[in-house]
């Protein structure tokens, strides 16, 4: 969470500070900050809130200087206010801070003794006050050095210098970072993203590793301080739309743009002339695998849990998932005969990386589903399966749920046929129903008019259920995160069958509850679990596919029918309404939907 910029120029930098800060919004947005150095001063401009507000901040001031850092911030330690915000400054350096100081408490007692005055209630203070105290005795370089070497925890950190005109410091542990090198400037950044409108020439720091950088040249180091050579990456000068266009927010355009990202990820992985997926270059034989681990959070762990239904229903391996921030610290069973998936939109999730890096150092097979190629998660895994589906900038994730989905369906069709576990006509006729796919969800983009009369029950809600079996499970749980996430409703997410084994007293005259009942083999149990929760008096959503058969049930209270395809596919079909129900009802309740409260697009905490 929260995103760091830095510029060194020729020329001045607050604008183009500002505009980087903007792309960076989605990893923070509860308060924002820039500072750049001028004349041997350091001046600074903060605020709470977001980037709009910092810039009309700075329409009263004139802040000059050809160096400077920004940041915007997603709160840990301190509330979201002004003094909060970064940059942090003495009256010698500036910093901005991504990640967690643990050891801050400690610090901060040590240099309160030593006469160090603290503003703020940050972690990231401690790292001001550090430096400031190192270089009276040391030099800049040996003050990074004994600073790296004092602060525990994770963090990237972008610090300035006011007797150093034209320089900003980069380090790393933990959170990532990335150096930017254009014409007669370098560039700091969190991510590339942040870089991309700068230049498509990127290096990353490694953990551990710290940069010097002026506007001519760069300079990387490792934690002893000693110079590494860096490869300079350039990346594809993509023609990726970062921009609304006509929609009213990210989110409603990246739902609208499903039919498009599942086609052009199909297109990217179906060999339609030789009836194959393309996914050759895997590079352990099958038989080297007898188990799968997945692991991811939040909505890329749904799709995770969505998997595991595939994989056993199509192959013999056995497949565990796992919520990243739960595995790093269990005592894991490493076999050698396992392949580990990561899956990330973001591909730079604290917790999902955590796990890599632990699954790295015990040996293992990993492989990464994620959205953004020149992610940390991507860049360590052996293998990557990436989902083509764009930039994802609303906070909700929708368009990468439905990319995971797919690829992580085509590996486990790619697995089963080379195992012989799925035979040559099976995996044929899953393949041409993968080519009608994008249209069925272009056709279940159309029920909108009735989605937004819908929304109107769930505005009033004080709580809500999502029910699901089999496949419609991970579904369930999705569409409770959705409602949640976007229009602060609890919404519980909950296997159909369990409902008798406790949760079924929550259920009172008038809760809203969403029954996912798509005509699979598990239809007729589903439809009986959704008759005891109307017999308790819920206002029953139910959705299923459309059938020339009635559903036998009655005192339904609305039923929305998506399109017809085969069973293992129709959970992407059923996705459609949730995400609209939860948009429209975050819509309908005047919440910001694209920016909910409390959250980022990319966790890159803890
Ligand atoms: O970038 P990632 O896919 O690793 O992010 C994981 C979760 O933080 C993310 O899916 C989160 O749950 C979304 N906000 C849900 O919409």
């Amino acid at each position: 969470m929260c995103g760091i910029v830095g510029i060194t120029s020729n020329k001045p930098v607050t604008s183009s500070i500002i505009n980087s800060l903007r792309k960076l919004e989605y990893r923070g947005y509860d308060s924002a900050g820039i500072a750049t150095l001028y004349n041997g001063l350091i001046d600074e401009v903060k605020c709470e809130g977001r980037v709009d507000n910092l810039e009309k901040n700075l329409v009263n001031k004139n802040l000059q200087g050809n160096v400077g850092i920004g940041h915007v911030r997603w709160a840990t330690h301190g509330v979201p206010n002004q003094v909060n915000a970064h940059p942090h400054s003495s009256e010698r350096v500036s910093i901005v801070h991504n990640g967690i100081i643990e050891n801050s408490t400690l610090l901060k007692k040590h240099l309160i003794r030593k006469g160090h005055n603290f503003k703020s209630q940050t972690d990231t203070e401690v790292i001001v006050h550090l430096i400031t105290e190192y270089l009276k005795k040391n030099d800049l370089q040996n003050s990074i050095l004994k600073m790296l070497k004092r602060i525990h925890g994770s963090f990237a950190l972008g610090i300035i210098f006011k007797d150093q005109p034209d320089l900003i410091v980069g380090a790393r542990r933990g959170s990532p970072l990335a150096v930017g090198y254009g014409p007669k400037e370098n560039y700091l950044g969190s991510d590339s993203y942040a870089l991309k409108s700068m230049t498509n020439k990127i290096s990353y720091l490694n953990d551990g590793e710290f940069c010097i950088l002026r506007k001519d040249h760069v300079e990387f180091f490792d934690e002893n301080g000693n110079k590494v050579n860096k490869k300079i990456l350039e990346l594809s000068s993509s023609e990726e739309n970062y921009d609304k266009g006509d929609y009213k927010h990210f989110m409603e355009k990246e739902i609208e743009e499903q039919p498009i990202t599942i086609k052009n990820c199909v297109n990217e992985y179906v060999d339609k002339a030789n009836g194959d997926i393309n996914i050759y270059n895997f590079p352990w034989k099958t038989d080297e695998v007898s188990s799968i681990v997945l692991v991811g959070c939040g909505t890329a762990f749904h799709s995770c849990l969505m998997a595991k239904y595939w994989f056993e229903q199509l192959t013999s391996l056995d497949v565990t998932t796992d919520i990243a921030s739960e595995f790093r610290y269990r005592k894991n069973r490493f076999k050698k005969d396992t392949l580990y998936i990561f899956v990330s939109q973001s591909g730079e999730t604290a917790d999902t990386y955590a796990a890599l890096d632990l699954c790295k150092k015990n040996g293992m097979k990993t492989c990464s589903v994620v959205n953004v190629v020149e992610s940390s998660i991507a860049r360590d895994s052996e293998f990557v399966l990436p989902i083509h589906c764009g930039p994802e900038i609303g906070v909700a994730s929708t368009k990468a749920f439905l990319g995971q989905m797919l690829v992580l369906y085509l590996l486990c069709l790619k697995i089963g046929s080379i195992r012989k576990e799925i035979d040559r006509k099976t995996f044929l006729d899953k393949i041409k129903n993968l080519s009608l796919l994008s249209k069925l969800v272009k056709n279940t983009l159309t029920t909108e008019t009735q989605i937004q009369a819908i929304c109107n029950s769930f505005t009033d809600a004080k709580g809500s259920m999502f029910l699901g079996r089999g496949y419609s499970f991970p579904i369930a749980l999705e569409g409770a995160l959705k409602l949640k996430e976007l229009a602060y409703i609890h919404a519980e997410g909950y296997p159909a069958g369990e409902m008798k084994h406790g949760p079924l007293a929550l259920i009172e005259d008038g809760m809203p509850v969403v029954v996912l009942a798509p005509r699979d083999k598990y239809y007729k149990k589903t439809i009986s679990n959704m008759q005891e929760v109307i017999a308790r008096g819920a206002k029953v959503l139910l959705i299923t596919n459309k059938s020339k058969d009635e559903v036998f049930s009655e005192n339904i209270w609305e039923k929305i029918e998506v399109e017809n395809i085969s069973e293992d596919l129709l959970p992407f079909l059923i996705t459609i309404p949730l995400q609209k129900l939860a948009y429209y009802t975050a819509l309908k309740k005047g919440y910001d939907i694209d920016k909910p409260r409390n959250l980022a697009k990319s966790v890159t905490v803890e």
